[in-house]
């Protein structure tokens, strides 16, 4: 680093502490300004997600860790707030379209009523964030159980809390039609594996779905995963109707669907397992032990081929070649 540069970088932190003193000066100022005044007023959180994790940040400020936020601006959506302290506070540029509304909590900390609201994005990679380490020191992805183990501020605790609840992995269920979720079930097929091929709803069902083994994954209220299984015989039947939820798709969730379902279908004494695979994910099913056989055909208007796998005993229940 030549003499200039150093002398630059030093002035730039004498300049970032000089200013860290004056956001803390600020803040106890205001914080005199809201015990006097009691106002009543609002501030916008954004939650940036990436499955179970999380953007956290630090303000020069406050001792307790927080996420990109602040007041909103005159005429200023709660969503226009959110992007525009995503781009000041840590250097992040989104679409509207990408931020929902999600949350909102009244709260009586620091002398004030403070109306929070809080809008989430999900983002397929963990962007990389600067901050000016000014207003902001650190900021950083979290898994939500260890950011809720850190000093929070009381509106950012409940959300995180409630975000974590509906972000709880996924629990399996055997479920009949009748059962509550077999809408929700019902839903997700037509989503992931008809719509998009441009079938109506009326093409989701199929006429063996009652003698059929249904496996969902539920996630809150939604059913984000499922995977069925019709009995031909005593040993032997077709696994069918594979779909995971976009969002969660490439997490592990469809390969835990069906190595649960090869474990009931063991208890119950199948030996047997084959399907129509899309063209497209016959490696999923590859890593699962299933081995393709006979010609490729065309089935919904996409290539398919035959796949099958022997199910063997229980001793390897992630089973791959072990089994096929
Ligand atoms: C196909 C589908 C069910 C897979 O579920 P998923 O949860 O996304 O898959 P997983 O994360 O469990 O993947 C398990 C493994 O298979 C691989 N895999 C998943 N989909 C794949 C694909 N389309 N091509 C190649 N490999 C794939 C994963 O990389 C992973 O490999 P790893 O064990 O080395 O990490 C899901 O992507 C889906 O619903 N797709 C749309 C509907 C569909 O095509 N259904 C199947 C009809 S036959």
């Amino acid at each position: 680093m030549s003499t200039l540069t150093e002398a630059r970088e030093a002035a730039r932190q004498v300049t970032d502490a000089l200013l860290r003193v004056a956001y803390r000066g600020a803040y106890s100022l205001a914080m005199a300004y809201w015990f006097v005044r009691r106002p009543s007023i609002e501030g916008v959180f954004v939650g940036v997600w990436h499955g179970r994790r999380v953007l956290l940040l630090q303000n020069s400020y406050k001792r307790q860790f927080s996420m990109p936020g602040g007041g909103p601006h005159a005429g200023e959506s709660h969503v226009q707030t959110g992007l525009r302290e995503l781009r000041e506070e840590v250097g992040l540029t989104l679409d509207a379209a990408q931020l929902r509304p999600t949350y909102d909590v009244v709260d009586w900390d620091e002398f004030k009523r403070d109306h929070v609201f809080f809008v989430e994005v999900e983002v397929e990679a963990e962007p990389q964030v600067t901050i000016d380490r000014r207003e902001v020191v650190w900021a950083a992805f979290m898994d939500v159980d260890a950011a809720l183990q850190l000093p929070l501020s009381s509106p950012v605790r409940a959300y995180l809390t409630e975000a974590a609840r509906r972000r709880a992995p996924p629990t399996l269920h055997f479920i009949q039609p009748g059962h509550a979720l077999y809408p929700e079930e019902l839903e997700l097929r037509f989503r992931v594996l008809r719509e998009p091929l441009g079938f109506p709803r009326s093409a989701v069902t199929f006429p063996f779905e009652a003698e059929s083994l249904h496996l969902v994954a539920q996630q809150g209220t939604q059913v984000v995963g499922c995977v069925l299984f019709h009995p031909e015989d005593a040993l032997k039947g077709r696994l069918f109707q594979m779909a995971v939820h976009p969002s969660l798709q490439g997490r592990g969730l469809g390969a835990r669907l069906v190595v649960a379902l090869e474990q009931e279908l063991r208890r119950k004494g199948f030996t047997h397992v084959h399907l129509h695979a899309r063209a497209a994910v016959v490696p999923f099913y590859e890593r699962l032990g299933y081995e393709v056989y006979g010609e490729p055909f065309t089935e919904v208007n996409v290539p398919h081929r035959h796949m099958r796998k022997t199910l063997g005993s229980s001793m390897f229940p992630g089973g791959r070649s072990q089994e096929a």
